[in-house]
């Protein structure tokens, strides 16, 4: 009696762990697709654009240089910052026969996204004639502040990770579809985190936000697949290199200098991308090992037992003592 059902045991959990890891892993080692050529782009006749939201720096920045690599146009949207126009001369010096448009807005700005402004200045774009192929939805940040402090940073996180990209997103998407009666393919990329799918204790807002990223690209992927468009939300584990951790408390955290051991380049994530986008019918996709590493415990250990585990751990944690117990925000709450 024991033994069968060790052996179904353990032919489920074989099969599980290959459901997960073949398509995961063949999306992330096979060779780089030319997405400009698969999604009907051609040098000399047909011009295609790509769209990427935090497109000046970081992974958005990979991004670009992929896209413009293989012969996008890009408008880059993002803060109407130094690091924006910088970006986007470093691509006009490294692509010169690419054109390169910028959209600075701040997508904490809930006026622009809910009194269509933005909208309708990328539909207003897209009547000028510009096809985009295209879209990747990337902006974010993140926070690390325990949610009793109701600082505004948390909602205005959701207004940027999530939001603001989905505004883009509703209206750029159609366009992208109807390029189907043409016969032309096209791709959707979302910037999700392995942390959407982890317990991220002060960081609950942040995790939240990118498991809607990814529940979204795996509820679209199929949808989109018959409008002949690629749904990919990638979900990476640490990367360094990134601006990502500037809105972190001072001094930083020590997880992510312990997870830096195991972290990527924002170039090693877009590649991954063009990987994965569109192949074996993958519409979420880990990547670098803190990324299976994190899907793989919850799909084993379950969320359950994480979130218990780290419920016992965080009081004796050099970041909750740090950043959390002895922060300004606590000691003024309890005077
Ligand atoms: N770094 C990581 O460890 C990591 C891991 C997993 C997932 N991710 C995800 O990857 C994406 C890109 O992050 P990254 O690491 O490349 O960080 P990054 O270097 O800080 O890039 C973020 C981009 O978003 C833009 N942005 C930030 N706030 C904005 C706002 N209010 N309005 C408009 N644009 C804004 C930034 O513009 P400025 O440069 O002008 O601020 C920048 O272009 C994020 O969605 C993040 O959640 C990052």
């Amino acid at each position: 009696m024991m033994v069968p059902f060790l052996v179904i045991l353990g032919a489920t959990l074989i099969g599980s762990l290959f459901l997960y890891l073949f398509p995961t892993f063949l999306a992330n080692f096979l060779p780089e697709q030319n997405l400009f050529r698969k999604y009907g782009g051609s040098p000399h006749t047909r011009s295609l654009w790509a769209v990427v939201t935090g497109g000046s720096n970081g992974i958005g920045l990979e991004y670009c240089k992929h896209a413009a690599s293989q012969g996008f146009n890009l408008l880059i949207i993002a803060l109407p910052d130094d690091c924006l126009a910088a970006a986007a001369s470093t691509l006009r010096t490294e692509f010169p026969g690419v054109l390169v448009e910028t959209l600075g807005v701040n997508f904490r700005d809930t006026s622009l996204c809910f009194g269509g402004t933005l909208g309708e200045r990328l539909r207003t774009w897209i009547k000028d004639g510009h096809e985009v192929a295209l879209l990747a939805l990337n902006a974010g940040v993140c926070l690390f502040e325990d949610a009793a402090w109701g600082t505004p940073g948390q909602l205005d996180m959701l207004h940027i990770n999530v939001l603001a990209n989905m505004h883009v997103f509703t209206a750029l998407y159609p366009t992208i579809c109807q390029r189907d009666t043409a016969g032309r393919r096209g791709g959707v990329l979302f910037t999700s985190s392995c942390m959407g799918c982890i317990p991220d204790p002060y960081g609950a807002g942040y995790a939240a936000s990118k498991a809607y990223l990814a529940s979204y690209a795996l509820s679209l992927g199929p949808e989109a697949a018959l409008h002949r468009v690629d749904v990919l939300a990638l979900c990476p584990g640490f990367v360094r290199g990134t601006h990502f951790t500037r809105s972190l408390p001072k001094g930083g955290l020590a997880v992510l200098a312990a997870l830096r051991l195991i972290s990527q380049t924002p170039s090693q994530v877009a590649s991954a991308a063009w990987r994965a986008l569109g192949r074996w019918g993958v519409y979420t996709c880990e990547t670098g090992l803190f990324g299976w590493l994190s899907h793989l415990c919850v799909q084993y250990a379950g969320g359950w037992l994480l979130a218990g585990a780290m419920r016992a751990a965080i009081p004796w944690t050099p970041d909750y003592r740090r950043h959390i117990r002895d922060s300004p925000e606590r000691c003024q709450r309890s005077r």
